[in-house]
């Protein structure tokens, strides 16, 4: 806890309105109703959030009138969140999902991720508008060149290598996507204390689209030049550009992957020669991390936080604007899968869902046509062909 305090003070974060909290898994299967509404998506995505998700997602929906729950430590937060999943490739070319584990003091969520609403810098941020949705990073890339302080989006995405699961580490000494033990790409070593992934959005918006055909050209980076020992949690920069000139929350997702139950599985020289752990979109180089965010928070509850809640920590139960609820009613809000495949939870699966083949680049990978192994238990659900 010191360490996490020095470090979001050092980073800027104290009188800053700051949330984090944890998030329990809603369901992981192949939807993406912003990347492909209506479909069966092109690779496994694990979603966490309000139960109002659904393969398509209409901008007009009234997400939390629609919502019964969410699996947020906020009531409020109907919102839903979601990136890919993790395998480890077996020896034998058989893939099991990664589990994900609760972050540090998130307290017993089941699975899911850890969400950070941050005010960059001393000024007012505006709430994202009703209908707002974003992407920050794409499936497609890679290939990435290394993190440079002029260019603010090059710090987004990022991996933590964990010496040990302890939060005091000298491992966890940094903030997300900061100093010696974040790299752009998945560690190239077993991670004795597990993997974070860190995914990071822009935090400037035009102040017009609640979301444009690309998902991120709305969004925008702040200007300016980062601190590679800071990174950009929290980053203002010299302020947004002129074209995207409002700030929004930055918002953050960590999620904590519990590799090391695999370590054993190979030596330390196997691990290093072929990494064996690969993104649901068939990317064993971790450059095609992406994040999906579609807004839902109920009324002006985000704005009021925002406005209100500057507790270092971001603790939840310091934020008396908003409702907090127990882990046990996040655990318990859950969505059943529509798309009807084995995801690789409990059993060895032949082939990543989809069929993605591994591409290790640096060309963009291509999109495997004519994989149609699955079927859906709704007819509306079309594959993509
Ligand atoms: C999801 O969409 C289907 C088809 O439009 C609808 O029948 C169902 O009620 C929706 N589910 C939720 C949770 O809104
Ligand atoms: C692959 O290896 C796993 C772990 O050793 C084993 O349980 C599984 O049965 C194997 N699958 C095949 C198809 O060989």
């Amino acid at each position: 806890m010191i360490r996490l305090l020095l470090f979001l003070s050092y980073a800027g974060l104290r009188s800053h309105a700051l949330l984090r909290f944890g998030c329990s898994q809603l369901v992981t299967e192949r939807l993406d109703p912003l990347g492909t509404p209506g479909q069966v998506s092109p690779h496994v995505h694990q979603i966490i959030g309000g139960n109002a998700f659904n393969v398509t997602m209409d901008p007009a929906l009234d997400i939390p009138s629609v919502a019964t729950c969410t699996t947020c430590k906020f009531k409020e937060d109907k919102s839903n969140y979601w990136t890919a999943v993790m395998y480890f490739k077996h020896p034998n070319g058989t893939f099991t999902r990664v589990p994900q584990i609760p972050n540090h003091f998130v307290g017993s969520t089941d699975g899911g991720m850890t969400v950070y609403y941050v005010q960059p810098g001393g000024n007012r941020v505006s709430a994202f508008p009703k209908g707002f949705r974003m992407i920050t990073g794409n499936p497609k890339v890679r290939l990435s060149s290394p993190s440079e302080p002029s260019d603010v989006g090059s710090w987004a995405l990022s991996f933590r290598c964990w010496e040990s699961p302890d939060p005091f580490g000298p491992s966890n000494t940094y903030p997300p996507g900061a100093g010696q033990y974040d790299t752009r790409h998945l560690p190239n070593k077993k991670c004795a204390g597990g993997i974070r992934s860190n995914v990071f959005f822009p935090s400037c918006w035009d102040g017009k689209n609640t979301d444009m055909p690309d998902h991120s050209s709305h969004t925008a980076y702040p200007l300016g030049s980062v601190n590679p020992n800071v990174g950009i949690l929290g980053f203002a920069g010299e302020g947004c550009p002129s074209s995207h000139p409002v700030r929004v929350p930055h918002v953050l997702y960590e999620t904590y992957w519990d590799t090391s139950k695999f370590n054993n599985l190979l030596t330390d020289t196997e691990w290093e020669t072929e990494q064996p752990l690969v993104l649901s979109m068939g990317d064993p180089t971790g450059y095609g991390q992406h994040g999906d965010y579609l807004f839902g928070w109920e009324g002006d509850s985000l704005q009021r936080a925002m406005d209100n809640c500057m507790d270092g920590f971001g603790w939840p139960e310091a934020c008396t604007e908003l409702t907090v609820q127990t882990d046990e009613e996040m655990n318990s809000c859950r969505l059943a899968t529509k798309v009807d495949e084995n995801v690789g939870e409990s059993e060895y699966i032949e082939a990543l869902p989809g069929c993605n083949p591994l591409q290790n680049g640096p060309e963009p990978a291509t999109t495997v046509e004519g994989c149609l192994a699955v079927s859906t238990t709704i007819a509306s659900v079309a594959t993509p062909v």
